[in-house]
């Protein structure tokens, strides 16, 4: 089952450029998203209401889009302007328009009741050329359910074993320690130190040969989250256990990320990672973000074929240990979410990890 009544990243900001109809599904729904001549941006349902050809096949003319089936041409609000060859234009000829919202620098749109969609509830995100970082970004596709990836994002433990040579190097902390957790609306905040790390490269040169790193994030629905890690002098750990320490850190790093489920088994994953301006400069930047994505590549081979798996024998269980203490509270979470879509009406139905 799908939640429909929430807010869901569509793409990067940049990704939609002018002059353009770009397809894109969230939740199995197809949309066409346009800019306008003001640079607004529109999101349609990508399915002319006369025979069903997508809208993103057809043509911009000015702020409207014209089916280039046959013609049928659509305002921005999604109402149907012209047939060709016909006078009276029924009130039911109209496609769906989605609520959109552009904040920092990613596309939200709300797949549920329109009436119900609140820009407030949007989680907060950092714009990609804010002058405080340097951040850069991408994306990945996923053959897979959107809850195996947010799952892996719930559960760091995996840095230690699943990016041995990347984000976890030397680094068992990930996985011998647990982190707190406490509810978020929508979602979970988590939050761990990882003690006495012997930082490499660059980062060893600019911090030292021992600091305490402290990683918190946001986990909230769909799969948005927005991590901070924050490296400080060895024994700070030690006085701050359940809070953010009031010194400033040596260090910050940025990670800002955003599951977005397309159907029961392709999922596309938004990621930007960077560092304040201060700490990183261009080039450690692209290092960075090149042995993040590195990373990627090391959570979507595992995913996939996790997924591959479940899909042979989807009735066996798994083995719940301890670690699993973040993705359990977030199905549960999605359960409920479900559960209110279901009671409002909205619910869709969609297979299960
Ligand atoms: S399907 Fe769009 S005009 Fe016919
Ligand atoms: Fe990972």
């Amino acid at each position: 089952m799908w939640v429909r009544n929430a807010w869901y990243v569509a793409g990067w900001s940049h990704e939609f450029t002018a002059g353009h109809i770009h397809a894109r599904t969230i939740i199995d729904q197809p949309l066409a998203l346009y800019r306008t001549a003001d640079g607004g941006l529109v999101a349609l349902e990508d399915r002319c209401c006369h025979r069903f050809a997508p809208l993103s096949m057809g043509r911009l003319e000015g702020d409207d889009l014209r089916c280039m089936y046959h013609g049928l041409k659509f305002a921005p609000d999604g109402r149907c302007i012209e047939i060709p060859g016909q006078k009276l234009i029924p009130q039911s000829a109209c496609v769906r328009r989605y609520p959109l919202e552009v904040r920092g620098s990613w596309v939200w749109v709300w797949m549920g009741d329109a009436a119900a969609a609140d820009a407030a509830a949007i989680p907060p995100s950092l714009a990609l050329d804010d002058p405080a970082y340097r951040l850069m970004a991408g994306h990945l596709d996923y053959t897979a359910h959107y809850l195996l990836i947010d799952d892996n994002l719930l559960d760091l433990s995996h840095l230690s074993f699943a990016h041995e040579k990347t984000l976890g190097q030397d680094m068992p902390q990930w996985a011998d320690e647990r982190p707190r957790m406490s509810p978020r609306e929508r979602g979970l905040h988590v939050q761990r130190w990882i003690r006495d790390h012997h930082p490499r490269g660059f980062m060893k040169k600019k911090l030292g040969d021992t600091v305490d790193v402290r990683n918190a994030y946001d986990f909230l629905f769909p799969g948005v989250f927005l991590q901070r890690t924050s490296f400080y002098p060895v024994g700070t750990a030690a006085n701050n256990l359940d809070r953010e320490p009031t010194e400033p850190p040596l260090f910050h790093r940025i990670d800002e990320q955003a599951v977005t489920p397309i159907s029961a088994r392709a999922s596309r994953y938004f990621y930007a990672a960077g560092a304040r301006a201060e700490d990183i400069d261009p080039e450690r930047l692209q290092r960075l973000f090149g042995v993040t994505e590195t990373a990627f590549g090391e959570d979507k081979a595992l995913i996939e074929a996790q997924q591959k798996l479940i899909d042979l024998e989807p009735q066996r269980r798994m083995l719940p240990t301890s670690f699993d203490a973040g993705p359990t509270r977030f199905r549960k979470l999605v359960d409920e979410l479900v559960a209110s879509d279901g009671a409002a009406g909205a619910g869709v139905r969609s297979a299960s990890p």
